[in-house]
């Protein structure tokens, strides 16, 4: 059922056309970088910070407001290319294991993130221990660094 899917949208005309332009996913893969790059930053200011690493003057809560609002555009401008390069390879990437890894590490570090990390992040000044503050930065680049890796084995199989 989810091949047919696969293979109905890769064999689609929009996605045929994009396959056929020597430029079009070359310029989609690009933005996905430059997403990552996005991601990645706003990811690692408040990680780092957690783990007590760098920007110590400032609050963490106040640290992550910001960072948050750039997280979020990264993460829309990284899902909507996601979907464009897989549609493209669709059935390609339907059977690289890495390609569902990715999937489900970033299912996992999206939920992660809008749950146990903003809640020790909110906490963090009242309260809640370093050590945890810690734990949580660990898991949290541990599931990004799993998505970007999943990301690189997919494009290399
Ligand atoms: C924040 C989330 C994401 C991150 C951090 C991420 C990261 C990456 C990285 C590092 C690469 C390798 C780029 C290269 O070396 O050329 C990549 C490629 C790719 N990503 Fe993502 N990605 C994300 C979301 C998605 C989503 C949601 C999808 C699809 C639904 C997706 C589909 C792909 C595909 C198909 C490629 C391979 C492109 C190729 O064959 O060169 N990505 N991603």
């Amino acid at each position: 059922m989810l091949l047919e899917l696969c293979r109905w949208v890769q064999y689609s005309p929009p996605l045929v056309a994009m396959r056929g332009s020597p430029i079009l996913f070359p310029i989609v893969a690009t933005i996905h970088l430059m997403g990552l790059a996005v991601v990645g930053g706003s990811v690692l200011l408040v990680d780092l910070r957690l783990l007590g690493l760098g920007l110590r003057r400032q609050p963490v809560a106040v640290l992550a407001r910001d960072a948050d609002r750039w997280l979020f555009r990264g993460l829309v401008v990284m899902v909507s290319t996601g979907i464009l390069l897989f549609m493209c390879f669709a059935t390609k990437y339907y059977y690289l294991t890495f390609f569902w890894v990715k999937m489900a590490a970033l299912c996992a570090v999206i939920a992660f993130t809008v749950s146990v990390r903003r809640r020790i992040i909110m906490g963090h000044e009242g309260g809640v221990s370093a050590a945890s503050g810690r734990l949580v930065a660990l898991v949290s680049l541990a599931l990004w660094t799993t998505v970007a890796l999943g990301g690189r084995y997919i494009g290399f199989p």
